[in-house]
């Protein structure tokens, strides 16, 4: 597969790559990222290499990220082109709570300040970037359906907000016929699995296309950081970052990960980085990966990932070390019902050649009973 083979993103018409290019390293006002020209270089060579799908924030490296993107895009002249996302949530005016959050207030503050860094009247793909725990999932809604209709946005999703956030947002956009949510971002890898007890099933069935982020999680994949007293060293990110909270990836169990990828990607004959993209980009629900990368000799490494299939026996053992606990309720929706719901009979609603690939929307597939 190759990045110019493009699919629609959840249930939507809009299509995009199976690696989508995050930008959290475009700059380096945090310390961890790249300048303007090596920045520039992965914009070039992610879209020479076909790809369209291309992730920012307003929170990214305190706004550079967007800015440069908006150089980039109007300097090469690809605005048609790219699926362009940004996400609002954090707060730019310390004292003002209404200059952080999701509420109506400051979405409609920091659309306009995405626009203006951006140098777009449009953006393709607009997410709420974390949950305030405070707004309403209506009041999102509605005000995304209200920049869609503005046509300041064209698509909206979220990203790292509960599960039954966001079932209560879908459900509600598809009850009063707004803006569906096409998109749910969420960190997801060989270190981090936790999206699939609930995020994976909630979006195949409500029509949101997950993009995975900290595919490496946070480089710790790419085999380049050893065990040491502090936890760990290497020349990276996690090695500048290592007590910051949300940065704790030199775990015991991330470093038995490490050790199984590191084999199966030699047997593979593939370098760890591309492997532990390749598994996340073939799991169940995941649309599109975002890779990040500081340097060029990144990005083509990474970019390589979709270009081989990872034999079976290798995939298994890589989900059998990455593996996670089924808490309760989930260790109930196993085979174990087998007997006691199902009467010993196979579980399966519908024969495999029948299961139809295009998802038809509750209302709609009432309409469509109604009618026979
Ligand atoms: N929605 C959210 O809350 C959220 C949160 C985080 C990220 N994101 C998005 O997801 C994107 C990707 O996240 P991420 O940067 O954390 O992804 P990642 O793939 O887990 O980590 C990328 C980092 O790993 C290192 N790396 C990448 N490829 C490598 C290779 N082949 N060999 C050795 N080292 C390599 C680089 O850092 P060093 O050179 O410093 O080692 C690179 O910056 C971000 O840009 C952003 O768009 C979203």
């Amino acid at each position: 597969m190759s990045l110019d083979q493009y699919f629609t993103l959840g249930r939507s018409g809009l299509r995009v790559s199976r690696l989508s290019l995050g930008t959290m390293t475009f700059g380096d006002d945090w310390g961890w990222g790249s300048a303007v020209d090596t920045a520039r270089a992965m914009f070039d060579r992610y879209l020479e290499a076909g790809g369209n799908f291309i992730d920012t924030a307003d929170l990214y490296t305190e706004g550079t990220s967007e800015s440069m993107l908006g150089q980039f895009i109007e300097q090469s002249g690809t605005r048609d082109r790219v699926v362009l996302a940004t996400k609002f949530t954090y707060n730019a005016q310390p004292g003002n709570p209404n200059a952080g959050g999701n509420g109506r207030k400051n979405i409609m503050r920091a659309v306009e300040g995405s626009l203006r860094r951006l140098r777009t009247d449009y953006i393709d793909l607009y997410l709420l970037h974390t949950w305030d725990r405070i707004t309403p999932a209506e009041e999102v809604v509605r005000t995304l359906d209200d920049l869609v209709r503005a046509g300041k946005i064209r698509y909206a999703g979220l990203s790292d907000v509960p599960a039954w956030y966001a079932a209560r947002a879908q459900t509600y956009a598809e009850a009063h016929a707004l803006t569906p949510l096409v998109n749910m971002q969420l960190e997801y890898s060989l270190a981090e699995r936790n999206i699939e007890h609930e995020y994976v099933p909630l979006a195949q069935n409500l029509g949101m296309g997950i993009t995975a982020w900290s595919p490496l999680a946070m480089g710790m994949l790419s085999g380049k950081y050893k065990p040491s007293q502090q936890g760990g060293e290497g020349e990276g990110r996690l090695a500048k970052v290592t007590a910051a909270p949300g940065f704790e990836r030199f775990t015991a169990r991330n470093w038995k990960i490490v050790a199984e990828l590191e084999q199966v990607a030699k047997e593979a004959g593939q370098s760890m980085a591309s492997v532990a993209l390749n598994w996340v980009a073939t799991q169940p629900g995941i649309a599109s990966v975002i890779i990040g990368a500081t340097k060029l000799e990144q990005l083509d490494a990474n970019l390589a990932a979709l270009s081989f299939t990872l034999p079976a026996p290798l995939r298994d053992r890589l989900d059998a070390i990455s593996a996670i606990d089924k808490p309760f309720p989930y260790y109930m929706f196993t085979d174990i019902q087998q007997t006691r719901i199902h009467g010993g009979v196979a579980v399966g609603d519908k024969p495999e050649s029948y299961a139809s690939r295009v998802f038809v929307p509750a209302v709609q597939a009432r309409e469509i009973s109604a009618k026979r």
